[in-house]
């Protein structure tokens, strides 16, 4: 695929948390718990070195639950805080609340230490678009959306929302773009529904996870076929392709089966499946 928005979508929006970086104390990464690699920006690190850093592992409902405890040790081991959260269906933050609590602890316990008062926490989260970042600011903000301005002086024409607690959420999340010059990155970011779905053909997608599904998780399309392993094992992918097609009533029209296979699988519907592996 020819990605030509590529490289000046991704300097506009490093420059856009660049920007505000400094007035950030806490950088909330929202990766997608299915793509924990693939949906990554190669640049934030680099970004925000300095900087108290969370990870998110989002959708965590829709992806392997083995393979997201194996992602969370990883993280682990390089010494970041990471969290696997299911921000549709839960609006428990607490478990969020309590890392950046500990990520700003040595900032706050100085200042309290002066015998000043309880200092504002100022997040910012960040990620590749569709990956959850809109409904993680709405459920940490609750109904509580006042708009703080910013004091005269640091304004740049971002507002920030209050909590319950002292932290402050930028009411604008940080879109990153996902680097994708490897052709399978790009389709399980497709697969995921994290990239337009005018960058690849439907059935490319398909096929790509009926490979992935026959390799790692032959059973959900044992399951979802209603079909013995014997018999998938037994063809290749295309004619697999055009078997679920004719399965599912829709004659020779694969690519109408692709779109549909792929808002099953966006859905969960298959099965709670992990495209990159720790
Ligand atoms: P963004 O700001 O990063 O772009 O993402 P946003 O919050 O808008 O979420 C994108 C879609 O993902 C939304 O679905 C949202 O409900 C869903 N979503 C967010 N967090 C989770 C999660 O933890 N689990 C699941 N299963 N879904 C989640 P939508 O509005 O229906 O959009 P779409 O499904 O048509 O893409």
């Amino acid at each position: 695929a020819n990605i030509q928005w590529y490289p000046g979508h991704m300097n506009k929006a490093k420059n856009q948390l660049e920007d505000k970086l400094d007035l950030i104390d806490v950088i909330i990464e929202v990766l997608d718990a299915r793509l924990p690699m693939s949906s990554k920006n190669p640049m934030i690190s680099k970004l925000i070195a300095n900087k108290a850093h969370i990870i998110i592992l989002n959708k965590a409902d829709l992806a392997d639950a083995i393979k997201t405890k194996a992602w969370v040790k990883f993280f682990q081991k390089q010494g970041i805080l990471v969290l696997p959260m299911d921000a549709q269906h839960s609006n428990n933050m607490s478990g969020l609340i309590k890392l950046i609590k500990i990520a700003t602890k040595d900032k706050v316990d100085k200042i309290i230490a002066k015998g000043a008062k309880e200092p504002v926490i100022k997040v910012a989260i960040a990620g590749i678009p569709n990956c959850g970042k809109s409904t993680i600011i709405n459920r940490l903000v609750g109904r509580n959306a006042t708009i703080v301005g910013d004091k005269p002086g640091v304004t740049r024409g971002q507002n920030w929302l209050k909590t319950d607690t002292n932290i402050q959420i930028l009411d604008t999340p940080g879109i990153l773009w996902p680097k994708f010059d490897d052709r399978n990155i790009g389709l399980k970011l497709a697969a995921c529904g994290a990239i337009k779905d005018s960058v690849f053909h439907a059935d490319d997608v398909s096929i790509f996870v009926l490979k992935y599904l026959r390799e790692q998780y032959l059973n959900l399309l044992v399951d979802f076929c209603k079909t013995s392993a014997e018999k998938i094992e037994k063809i290749n992918d295309i004619d697999l392709l055009l078997a679920m097609t004719q399965l599912f009533g829709m004659r020779d029209d694969y690519e109408r089966f692709s779109i549909f296979f792929l808002q099953r699988l966006r859905k969960g519907k298959i099965g709670r499946i992990t495209f990159d592996l720790p």
